[in-house]
């Protein structure tokens, strides 16, 4: 029986592994993780993380072939091929802080499984990592070998949160990339066998390792590039007159553009975006490629420009202040059908409400106070962001109360503001919060999910990113 052992059991780890498991009946799969409260949850009942389908996979699985634990060094010497599925967040401190990849937690996984192994190992980057790690990777374990040989792919990871089992089970493609020698070539068909369980052949494919892991960083930069560019044509819209939505709708019907990742928001969020781009970001300047670096860069600055107007459009149109006001935020995890909150646009947006003094009232299905409060609350590094320069005082935390329902969160609110594109956000009886609301009442809908006309016929005055002005907000200062 082929072994398999994923080193973290996080968003990528648990649900990569628990598809394997499901699909390959007849490899025993471990996830093993440091963390000891996040492996009692993957044993429980309620999983570390939500994401759909993800319960009834793990359910079937867990016990037969599929196993949690924090005994690492036990299922690592086991194991024939070892995934390391470690955060590779972005660097705080030291050299290339504030863009560089943090590969502490990948070193340290590699130093130990050089450790513990007494036979050969196919080691697979699931990770994002910088181009170049695996020679890094393998230079760890070559000198700590005592004459066992390794093989390093790269195989990254394409799921999206909120869809990871539907993409695990019928991915665009599955990329491996490995050494172009006969032992790399032997470790790439290991690993090809397993996915080929499930994937068609044709959508797995094979490439040199540098090509594998600049792949990732290359795949996220073009995907955050097109939301980027339909948020600033969003602003122009506004300016205009035009309407985001038939302009993207018009753009993405050329076969050569394609329809997906052009709706416009308050910006981009998640784990990986930023990070990736940075990381990009700064390979470029090692490579003495400013120019390159710069125009990655700008993706991002679009971003932080596209939040921060969303806030100044707010407190603009709210007779320039928000202080002492009551708004509702609905939604704070960076996309829906996810409880996850990293990098979610919905923190700077928050920040940005309460440095105006605004009361928050927050309402997500997802994402626990406990969550929401930590978030606010976090003294973030400074990415050469102005939105993230601020640390929240302890009095502007006091301003927030998470509620677990969205009419409480704006009863007796000035505003909404709409933040995560859930679909109950929808469906919501907006007469009913209308009524229950201070009046002039208004919706900034920040995922362009509401009925804009029925809104405004209840008589919301409401923002949509992109979208042509309310008459009332014409009125108000122009922003930048
Ligand atoms: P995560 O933070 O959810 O999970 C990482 C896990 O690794 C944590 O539970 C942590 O305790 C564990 N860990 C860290 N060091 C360890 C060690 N030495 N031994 C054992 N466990 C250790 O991170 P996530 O989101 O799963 O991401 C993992 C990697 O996958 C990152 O490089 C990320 O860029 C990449 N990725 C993430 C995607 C996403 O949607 N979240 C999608 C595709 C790739």
């Amino acid at each position: 029986m082929v072994k398999i052992c994923c080193i973290g059991a996080g968003y990528v780890g648990g649900p990569t592994m628990a598809v394997i498991a499901l699909k390959c009946p007849s490899i025993e799969v471990a996830v093993v993780d440091i963390s000891v409260s996040r492996i009692a949850a993957w044993n429980g009942d309620q999983l570390p993380i939500y994401e759909p389908g993800l319960d009834e996979v793990v359910k079937q699985c867990r016990g037969n072939n599929l196993f949690f634990s924090t005994d690492i060094e036990k299922h690592v010497f086991e194991a024939d091929i070892i995934f390391v599925s470690v955060n590779t967040p972005t660097k705080t401190r030291g050299l290339g802080a504030g863009k560089a990849a943090d590969l502490t937690y990948w070193e340290s996984a590699a130093r130990m499984i050089a450790d513990v192994s007494k036979s050969n190992k196919i080691v697979v980057e699931k990770s994002t990592v910088p181009v170049k790690t695996a020679e890094a990777i393998e230079k760890i374990l070559t000198h700590n070998s005592r004459g066992i040989k390794y093989q390093i792919l790269s195989n990254p990871e394409f799921l999206a949160e909120g869809t990871a089992i539907q993409d695990l089970f019928n991915p665009d493609r599955v990329l491996i990339g490995g050494r172009e020698t006969p032992e790399g070539q032997k470790a790439i068909q290991a690993l090809k066998d397993v996915y080929a369980q499930w994937v068609p052949e044709d959508r797995i494919i094979s490439t040199n390792l540098w090509s594998a892991e600049l792949s990732k960083l290359a795949a996220n930069a073009f995907l955050a590039q097109r939301i980027s560019s339909v948020n600033a044509m969003s602003a122009l819209c506004e300016a205009t007159g035009a309407d985001v939505s038939q302009v993207s709708h018009a753009v993405g019907k050329d076969t050569r553009i394609g329809p997906k990742f052009l709706q416009a928001s308050v910006g981009f969020g998640g784990s990986c975006f930023q990070k990736d781009i940075l990381n990009l970001v700064y390979i470029c300047e090692c490579n003495g490629l400013p120019e390159v670096a710069n125009y990655w860069k700008q993706v991002i600055k679009i971003n932080d420009y596209q939040k921060n107007r969303f806030v100044n459009r707010l407190v603009s149109s709210m007779f320039n202040t928000v202080s002492g006001k009551k708004i509702a935020i609905l939604g704070f995890a960076f996309k829906k059908d996810t409880g996850d909150t990293r990098e979610t646009p919905a923190i700077d947006v928050c920040k940005g409400l309460l440095g105006d003094k605004a009361r928050l009232s927050i309402y997500d299905p997802q994402v626990t106070e406990d969550q929401i409060q930590r978030d606010l609350s976090l003294n973030k590094f400074d990415w050469d962001h102005p939105v993230h320069l601020q640390p929240m005082s302890p009095s502007a935390v006091k301003q927030v109360s998470v509620v677990w329902d969205a009419y409480e969160a704006t009863k007796d609110a000035h505003g909404i503001c709409i933040l995560t594109e859930w679909d109950e956000f929808k469906t919501l009886d907006y007469q009913r919060i209308f009524d229950n609301m201070q009046k002039p009442a208004f919706v900034f809908d920040g995922r362009n999910v509401v009925n804009v006309d029925k809104l405004r016929e209840i008589g919301f005055i409401v923002y949509s990113i992109g979208k042509p002005l309310d008459p009332w907000l014409q009125d108000m200062p122009a922003v930048a």
